[in-house]
């Protein structure tokens, strides 16, 4: 097991190149298994989710390689429908193998998904949208069994704006005989990526990123190449680092549409953000004015993904802020972790009341899931003094070279083996 060691209290300068987007790359390699022909996905990030999804696609009897920074996935040989236990339970995005495995195959089989400790994470809703799609869905022994004959069109209504069931329903439907329409769909921007690479694979679907998504489906669907959207979280999740250090960095292949509630609430606490084409600007003085509150909601509200940055960065802003965590049940691990470090927060529920203090001081802090491991990061090099991060096997799952882009915008951070 990896830690970090950082002597924290220096400002941040410099530029900071922005990766493709984890959640966008994770569910365009699920629909890769919808043909038999070459799929080509650019600037492709060798974080430890993609490389155990790469390894799912291989057991699945895919061929895959990189090429430089591009994954090449040839589906011609894929035969295999079981996706593995041990790799499922790794991560989360292997449930959505589900709709294009039994798009393709008719069979599908997957244990429960793992992913990220932060709560029940149910796939109900996933079930229920191939199940209107016609798949036969059984739940045994720890274990989705999925079959069909033919997936065909359907009216879906989602309960709750689920990003994942909405991406299974897609990846099932693109090629089922007949229409889909999925109300009250998710709107991230990765849904829209996973639109666009459907479409440019042949598919016909539109009104990605609103609530109604209609998909005609189409016979087959032939390889394309494709350059995934940048990763909002981790251009966010380096948009706090600046806030909480202090200095000035700018983020190469950055869309600031993606992250207007994030902009919103840093310029509320007094930092000067700007845009432009693919870069966004960020400059912050000492002063950091509380935001009062911070509510996490399905995009386009404030991401939950960076809820556990926002909490580090409320720690150290002058006067009390609330944040309430609407998605998942147990998404404030790190919180136990910043109040080592002399932070003052006291957690009641789904709510986490932080009163700011000056400044955080040094010590070592223990990681419990993938963005409560980029906060204790955050904080550790925007504290006084020396810490340590363990278990970075967490912010392996979704950042590249994390202590690297860090440690080029001025932080003092290197990574040793325990
Ligand atoms: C995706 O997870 C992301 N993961 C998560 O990012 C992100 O936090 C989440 O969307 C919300 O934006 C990937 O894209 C791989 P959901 P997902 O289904 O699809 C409830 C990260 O750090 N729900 O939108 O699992 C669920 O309990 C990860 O990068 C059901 O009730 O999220 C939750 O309260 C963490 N039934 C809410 O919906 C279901 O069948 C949102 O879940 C599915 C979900």
């Amino acid at each position: 097991m990896d830690k970090y060691i950082i002597e924290g209290g220096r400002p941040l300068y410099g530029e900071v190149e922005i990766q493709s987007a984890k959640n966008a790359v994770l569910p365009l390699l699920a629909a890769s298994v919808l043909t038999e022909e070459r799929v080509v996905i650019r600037r492709c990030p060798r974080i430890a989710d993609v490389l155990n999804m790469v390894q799912i696609l291989g057991e699945l009897g895919c061929k895959t390689g990189f090429e430089g920074d591009a994954l090449i996935i040839d589906g011609a040989d894929a035969a295999n429908h079981e996706i593995p236990s041990a790799l499922a339970r790794e991560l989360r995005s292997s449930v959505f193998l589900l709709g294009s495995v039994v798009a393709r195959f008719g069979r599908a089989r997957i244990a429960y998904p793992g992913g990220c400790d932060i709560g029940l994470r149910p796939v109900d809703l996933h079930l229920q949208g191939l199940r209107r799609l016609g798949v036969g869905v059984r739940e045994e022994g720890g274990c989705i069994d999925c079959s069909c004959s033919g997936v065909r069109g359907a009216e879906i209504v989602l309960d709750c704006p689920s990003v994942g069931a909405t991406e299974n329903i897609l990846l099932a439907a693109v090629t089922a005989r007949g229409t889909t329409v999925i109300r009250n769909a998710a709107r991230e921007p990765e849904i829209v990526d996973l639109q666009n690479f459907l479409n440019c694979m042949g598919g016909k679907i539109a009104g990605a990123g609103t609530s109604v998504i209609a998909v005609e489906g189409v016979r087959r669907l032939h390889g394309a190449e494709y350059t995934p959207l940048p990763d909002r979280i981790e251009a966010g999740t380096f948009l706090i680092a600046a806030a909480m250090c202090g200095g000035e960095i700018a983020l190469r292949n950055a869309k600031s549409e993606n992250l207007a509630s994030l902009i919103h609430k840093l310029r509320e606490i007094s930092c000067k953000i700007h845009a432009k084409d693919d870069k966004i600007y960020i400059e912050c003085g000492a002063r950091r004015l509380s935001p009062k509150l911070v509510e996490t909601s399905p995009y386009p509200g404030f991401p939950t993904d960076l809820q556990a940055p926002m909490t580090a960065l409320a720690c150290i802003c002058e006067g009390s802020t609330v944040i309430v965590e609407n998605l998942f049940e147990t998404r404030f691990k790190h919180v136990p972790e910043l109040i080592r470090m002399g932070a003052d927060i006291t957690v009641r529920g789904r709510s986490a009341f932080v009163r700011g203090v000056p400044r955080l001081h040094g010590a070592d802090v223990c990681a419990s899931d993938l963005r409560g491991g980029a906060a204790l990061t955050l904080a550790a090099i925007s504290a006084e003094g020396c810490s340590t991060v363990v278990d970075l096997g967490f912010v392996d799952r979704g950042y590249s070279d994390f202590e690297g882009k860090l440690r080029a915008a001025g932080a003092r951070i290197r990574r040793v083996r325990v």
